[in-house]
Parts: C-alpha cells; sequence; structure tokens
C-alpha cells in the first residue's frame, strides 16, 4: 500500500506524513503493526505502552517502520461478568486490524491472562507473520511481616477479613500493598503460564516471560522483539506453522512442569482450533501423567517468579524436561528449541527440581470423567492440595450461581461438615455467562473458624490460576447446556478418585434423569451477548466460537503493505 508509485501510494504515505514521518520514514520496510491492549481499564497491561516505544525503535533498527494501534483489553478484576467472555470478541478485534490494515507483520503487546490468548488466537487466524511481548509480572512487595508478598498472600488475608479477625487498619494497609506496580499477578497463575505458553509455541522471545514488569531486561526484550519481528516477516514465519501437535505438546508439558494454571487447557485446547487442531482429553491427560511437576514457585510453591527468573526462567524449566519435548520446535527467533536450550548456562537454583527428583512425578493437571462430568473436568494438584481429598466420598451441598453462594456460604445453619462436598453450578461460559472464576468456593466460615482449610469443590466454573485447593472445574457439559451437574440435589452423594480420573455421582441412573434440571438463566436476545450464547463452545473445544475455529478462518493475506 505505502510501496505504489501512483496515485493510491502517494496519498497513503501523504497520511503518514501528515502525522510527522519523513520521506523515509515512510518507505520504509516492512511495516510492523504493534497491537496494542494497554488500558487504564487493564492495570496489569498499563506498562505496555512504554514496552511499545522499545518494540517501535527496535523495528526501526532493522529497517521497518512501525505503526501501533490499540485493541480492546480484557482486565481480570473489572471486567464483569468475566473476562473470558470477551476473549473472543478481543481475537476478533485482533484478526480484523490484522487483516485488514497496511501491515506486513504484527507484535502483540499483551499480558493480563487473557489478552494473551485473545491475541495469539486473533494472528493465527488472521495468517501474518507474529510475534509476542508480555507484560511481565508486577513486583513482588511487603505487607506486614511478610517481606516477599506475592498476590496469592491476599487469599488467606481476606478469610481472615470474613471471619473477623482483621481490623480496619490493616484492611486498608493490604489494600495499597498487594499492588506495588503495573504487571501481571506475580506468581504462577495464568498470565504467567500464558505468557509461558507464548515462548514455547514461538511468538515471544525465549526467556521473556518472567523478568518483572518494570525492568531493563523487559525493554530490552521489547527493542529485540521488534529486530525479531522484521526477521519474521522477511523469512514468512506464519503463525499457523508454529501451532502443531508437537508444540503444543512442548506448551502443555511445560505448563505441568512448571505447576500453571488451569485456564492453560482451554486456551490451548482454542489456540489448537485456530490452527485447524483439536488437543482433546487424552492427549492432555498422557503428556500430564508423564510429565513431572518440577517448579517450586508459588502458588503451588514456596520461592518467587524473580527466583525461578534468576534460575533460568521457563528454558530452564524446559532444559529439565527436555527428553519430554520436540527439540526442533521453532523459537521466536527461527532457531530450534534444542539449539536455544544449549546455548544457555543454567545456575543451580531450589526453584527448580530436577527431573530425577521432582516435587511430583506426574502432572499437575489432571483430567476427569464419569456421569458427571462425561465432557471431561479438570484438577490441580499441587502444593497445599489435602492428598485425602483426591480420593474421596461425600454428600454434596448446591450452590445455584454465584448470588446464591454469596447469601449461604456464612450462614450458621448450611448443613456442611469437613466431608462434605460444595457444589457450584450454573457458572460455566453458556450459563454465566464467561465461566466466571469463582470454582474456588470459600470454606463456610463455621468450618474455617474450627480448623477446615481445604474441602472437595466441584464446579462448572474456572477458578483464578494463583488460587490452589482441591477443586474440580470446568464440569463439562456445564449445567446451562444440560449437562448431569444440573440434575444433582442436595444430599446425594459424589465420589472422586483422582488417580483413576473418575468423577461419579451415585444416585440410580433412572432416578437421576428423571429429575427436572435446575433452572436456567434466560438467554440475550440481542449483541454480542447473543452471539455468544449461540456460538460458544464448551471447554474441551476451548470455549471458542464454533465460527472461529478451523483452517477455513486463515483467510489470504490482504492489505499488505
Ligand atoms: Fe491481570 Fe492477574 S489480574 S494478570
Ligand atoms: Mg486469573
Amino acid at each position: 500500500m505505502f510501496r505504489d508509485e501512483g496515485q493510491d501510494g502517494l496519498m497513503h504515505r501523504a497520511f503518514l506524513r501528515g502525522m510527522g514521518l519523513s520521506a523515509e520514514d515512510v518507505r520504509r520496510s516492512p511495516v510492523i503493526g504493534i497491537a496494542n491492549s494497554a488500558s487504564d481499564l487493564n492495570p496489569c497491561n498499563r506498562g505496555l505502552s512504554e514496552l511499545s516505544t522499545y518494540v517501535k525503535e527496535g523495528v526501526r533498527k532493522a529497517g521497518g517502520l512501525p505503526l501501533e494501534f490499540p485493541t480492546i483489553s480484557i482486565s481480570e478484576p473489572f471486567t464483569r461478568p468475566t473476562s473470558l467472555y470477551l476473549r473472543n470478541l478481543m481475537s476478533m478485534d485482533v484478526e480484523e486490524m490484522i487483516t485488514t490494515a497496511p501491515i506486513d507483520g504484527v507484535v502483540l503487546l499483551g499480558g493480563c491472562d487473557k489478552t494473551v490468548p485473545a491475541q495469539l488466537m486473533g494472528a493465527i487466524s488472521a495468517g501474518k507473520p507474529a510475534l509476542m511481548v508480555t507484560a511481565g509480572p508486577r513486583s513482588v512487595s511487603c505487607h506486614g511481616a511478610n517481606r516477599q508478598f506475592t498476590v496469592d498472600d491476599a487469599w488467606p488475608l481476606c478469610d481472615r477479613r470474613r471471619v473477623g479477625e482483621m481490623d480496619d487498619a490493616e484492611w486498608c494497609d493490604l489494600e495499597g500493598n498487594i499492588n506495588v506496580s503495573v504487571g501481571t499477578c506475580n506468581v504462577m497463575g495464568t498470565a504467567s503460564t500464558m505468557a509461558a505458553i507464548a515462548e514455547v509455541l514461538g511468538f515471544a522471545l525465549p526467556g521473556s516471560s518472567l523478568p518483572d514488569a518494570v525492568t531493563e531486561v523487559r525493554k530490552s526484550m521489547a527493542r529485540r522483539t521488534g529486530i525479531e519481528a522484521v526477521a519474521a516477516v522477511r523469512r514468512q514465519q506464519q503463525p499457523r506453522d508454529q501451532v502443531t501437535i508437537e508444540s503444543l505438546e512442548n506448551a502443555f508439558r511445560t505448563v505441568i512442569a512448571l505447576g500453571g494454571s488451569t485456564n492453560s487447557l482451554i486456551h490451548l485446547e482454542a489456540i489448537a482450533g485456530r490452527a485447524g487442531l483439536t488437543i482433546g482429553r487424552d492427549r492432555f491427560n498422557d503428556w500430564s501423567r508423564d510429565t513431572p511437576f518440577i517448579t517450586n514457585v508459588r502458588p503451588g510453591g514456596v520461592h518467587t517468579l524473580p527466583e525461578l527468573e534468576a534460575a533460568g526462567g521457563v528454558p530452564a524449566v524446559m532444559d529439565r524436561i527436555r527428553t519430554k519435548l520436540h527439540l526442533t520446535a521453532a523459537t521466536a527467533t527461527g532457531r530450534h528449541w534444542g539449539e536455544e536450550l544449549d546455548s544457555r548456562v543454567f545456575p543451580e537454583s531450589d526453584a527448580i527440581a530436577s527431573a530425577a527428583e521432582p516435587l511430583q512425578l506426574t502432572g499437575s493437571l489432571r483430567m476427569l470423567e464419569g456421569n458427571l462430568a462425561p465432557s471431561g473436568a479438570v484438577i490441580k494438584v499441587v502444593g497445599p492440595t489435602a492428598s485425602g481429598l483426591l480420593k474421596h466420598r461425600g454428600r454434596v451441598t448446591i450452590f445455584d450461581g454465584i448470588e446464591d453462594l454469596n447469601a449461604r456460604i456464612d450462614d450458621a445453619d448450611l448443613p456442611v461438615t469437613a466431608d462434605s462436598i460444595l457444589v457450584l453450578r450454573g457458572m460455566g461460559v453458556l450459563g454465566a455467562p464467561g465461566m466466571p472464576e469463582v470454582g474456588h468456593i470459600p470454606i463456610p466460615a463455621k468450618l474455617h473458624r474450627l480448623g477446615v482449610t481445604d474441602m472437595l469443590r466441584i464446579s462448572d466454573a474456572r477458578m483464578s490460576g494463583t488460587s490452589t485447593g482441591t477443586v474440580v472445574l470446568h464440569v463439562a457439559p456445564e449445567s446451562a447446556a444440560g449437562g448431569p451437574l444440573a440434575y444433582l440435589r442436595d444430599g446425594d452423594e459424589v465420589e472422586i478418585d483422582v488417580a483413576a480420573g473418575a468423577l461419579r455421582h451415585l444416585v440410580p441412573e433412572a432416578e437421576f434423569s428423571a429429575r427436572e434440571p435446575a433452572p436456567k438463566r434466560a438467554v440475550a436476545e440481542r449483541g454480542f451477548a447473543w452471539l455468544h450464547s449461540q456460538h460458544v463452545l464448551q471447554p474441551d473445544r476451548g470455549c471458542d466460537f464454533d465460527f472461529l475455529r478451523g483452517p477455513e478462518t486463515v483467510r489470504p493475506v490482504i492489505g499488505a503493505a
């Protein structure tokens, strides 16, 4: 578009000249778009505008022309009903901006949980070379005697406040201490997990996910990404070619070794779907079963992300499990992971165990299925999860939606004991809508006071990657889609056996299927909410829209500069 010597090229260059670009600037090639999701409504991504200036510097240094553009941004804390509700919309925004703009390639600037998969999904569908810079974790802070305060430390303090054990002064103090900089949640939660996935799939530079959000290292990573984006365009690296069953396996095994977030299952399946692939429960299970959990970082371990970064970050973890990986898969620089790992020296560190003596021999994410979850469910088995509950039978206490939960969970008359199973339904991708991160049902106050710290919890919701506990999530089909969860009643017996991958109710089938299902919310009649209700798929298909999956979404490159 800008290189045309006729009237069109003249006019297009003239518009850029009006922005203050020189005659030389407007003839630079390739043109690299910078998809920026910085927003005041997304504090985790707020630092990306500064990083963008370094990406631009790198693009210019390599001879290219950087042109930045905004997309919508999705914040975990500020988006209602939930961030996942908007992930597919953001992916469409990203895809259409890349497709219709006069750019040869793109650098994606993301960070907070859903912005990373949304950008990757959009870029895969758009089909132009794409690299990514993630926002990086927030700085670790201090609170009271805790000199290494991370976001997961906030949850037990919130429980103390709930049961009347924290005064107003400390409560106010806590508010100022949780987040002391821009950047993403500073544990191995969903944002760090997705950043690691972007690295392994070859979108973000090796070693770029864990440097702190506000460090010089991140700025130089951004500059190098600008340079590499020009190189990626010159070798016409296609995002779709980076997403293969082998690279997805590398990504998921790395998530397992990291003890990463349950949300990764949904996003990896959605990313696969955009490349015309399906991973499926069996593959996830096989990969999880023989990949050790080796990374001793919060929330599943004791060390902080800066300690993991000092040990070599994601590449160091990959190096420990390298016999499980496909080392010919490409990194963001185009060289193979094998070469990349061979070129690095990793210091000894308590933050990463060896594969021979792992923290846990088998996978941190386990798939479950049975008559309560015919299309599957997931449980994260790391850290303080009470092992006694991994094989458990108990009677259920059911909450129909988050309002019901909030209204009754701390009720002194709630019929629960420590052996009860708490069930939250109506919180799936269709029902809530968007599967809010509320599956981590709080321990009822009356049991908390007795010292109960973990119970078996089951829901069709998701859970924050910063939470832990014996929590079964993503039960599919969800209650609102007519899944078995809708037919469960208070007092029914339910059984879980994580080792056997089983989740079932013990109600006679004839009696169960004769029951009336739990009521559902009314479906939206217009707008995005209607589109979502008509087209969103269940978690086992990545919660993508049916019409966005598959090879047919990779369109011919139009509007190349
Ligand atoms: Fe944005 Fe955790 S809330 S990364
Ligand atoms: Mg989250």
